[in-house]
């Protein structure tokens, strides 16, 4: 039941070829975790900084490290996103902040769509070019200003991690049908997205995923530290296992934060999200789920011996059955997961 991402093989295949590059292999797991450290203490210490890509240790840092455990966190997004036709009628994507075309090379295993990526830095183009040659760029471009866009109302606006080096979304991307924004899964990051969907919203935009309805965010207005995150498990492969153990950070499991909007309206969703991991109380266990404004528990109470861990992010229909009490729905029978 627990939602679980890998390494892509063909992206496997291109991160080793392109590490040859540097006289590394995928087991120099020392000399790979230095780079990665390297480039986490850079994004610590300047945390509205610029992706150093003029340093190899950067190039070697995204390649080994952020590049598959963002690629994976975008799967799930763009799964989700797929599981209610968001992506449905476009054709064009700009993909701001494009890095080494992660959030592209990720939507492109399954939509097929004319992507062009935005990205100051040469570096990455060079490396995706010469080593994803899978992967068919419509354009890579340094700057983008709006004037360009052909056809908004078949046009997605992707910001993969990029939004974090920007105050605000580019006034262009308002003018886009879809949007999809993923966001470090850090509470103030995670907040700020929860105010920018707030002025989507007003600027008209409709939220398709994660939200569940167009109501003030509960963990936004009904709590000072919430914010709304999935969870999902990434199965390491060997290499990336052997590099971490030089690392004092562990990805057993992912999180991530993220929105997906359009202009368009959606189906209306009769389900609510799980947007909280299982919480072990006296008499009952607990998890936070979303379908309105309201901050909301399914809560199974002991006494009925039901045990279920719903994974965080996953939709699920609430039975009529339940029992409100307070801010608790009261559950005596198994969640549907859908
Ligand atoms: C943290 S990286 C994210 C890379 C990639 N999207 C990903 O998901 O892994 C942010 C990227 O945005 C690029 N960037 C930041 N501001 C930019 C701008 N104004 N124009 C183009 N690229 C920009 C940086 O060079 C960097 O590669």
């Amino acid at each position: 039941m627990q939602r679980h991402f890998s390494v892509p093989a063909n992206f496997e295949s291109s991160i080793a070829a392109a590490l040859a590059d540097f006289k590394l292999t995928l087991t120099d797991s020392k000399d790979l975790a230095k780079c990665v450290l390297a480039l986490s203490d850079f994004f610590i210490s300047q945390p509205d900084g610029q992706t150093p890509w003029h340093e190899s240790w950067a190039q070697v840092a995204y390649l080994c490290y952020y590049l598959p455990l963002n690629a994976a966190r975008l799967r799930a997004v763009i799964g989700e996103g797929e599981k209610r036709g968001f992506f449905s009628g476009l054709e064009d994507v700009l993909d701001f902040g494009a890095g080494l075309a992660t959030a592209s090379l990720s939507l492109s295993e399954t939509q097929k769509l004319r992507y062009t990526l935005i990205e100051r830095a040469s570096e990455p183009q060079r490396l995706i070019e010469k080593y994803f040659s899978y992967f068919e760029a419509q354009e890579w471009t340094r700057t983008f200003s709006g004037g360009r866009i052909q056809n908004p109302r078949r046009t997605l606006a992707l910001f993969s991690y990029s939004l974090t080096e920007l105050s605000d979304l580019p006034e262009w991307a308002y003018d886009c049908e879809a949007l999809m924004i993923a966001e470090p899964s850090t509470q103030q990051d995670g907040r700020k997205l929860l105010e920018l969907r707030k002025k989507l919203l007003e600027k008209g935009f409709h939220a398709w995923a994660p939200c569940t309805h167009e109501g003030p965010c509960p963990l936004l207005n009904q709590s000072k530290t919430d914010w709304c995150h999935d969870r999902i498990h990434f199965d390491a492969p060997a290499w990336f296992q052997k590099m971490e153990e030089q690392l004092p950070m562990k990805n057993r499991t992912l999180t991530m934060s993220y929105l997906l909007m359009r202009k368009t309206k959606p189906q209306p969703i009769p389900a609510a999200r799980v947007v909280g991991d299982t919480l072990k109380e006296k008499g009952k266990d607990r998890q936070m789920i979303c379908r309105g404004p309201d901050r909301e528990f399914l809560a199974w109470m002991h006494k009925h011996k039901i045990q279920q861990e719903i994974p965080r992010g996953a939709l699920i229909e609430v039975p009529e059955s339940a029992q409100k009490v307070s801010n608790e729905l009261r559950v005596a029978q198994e969640i549907k997961v859908l």
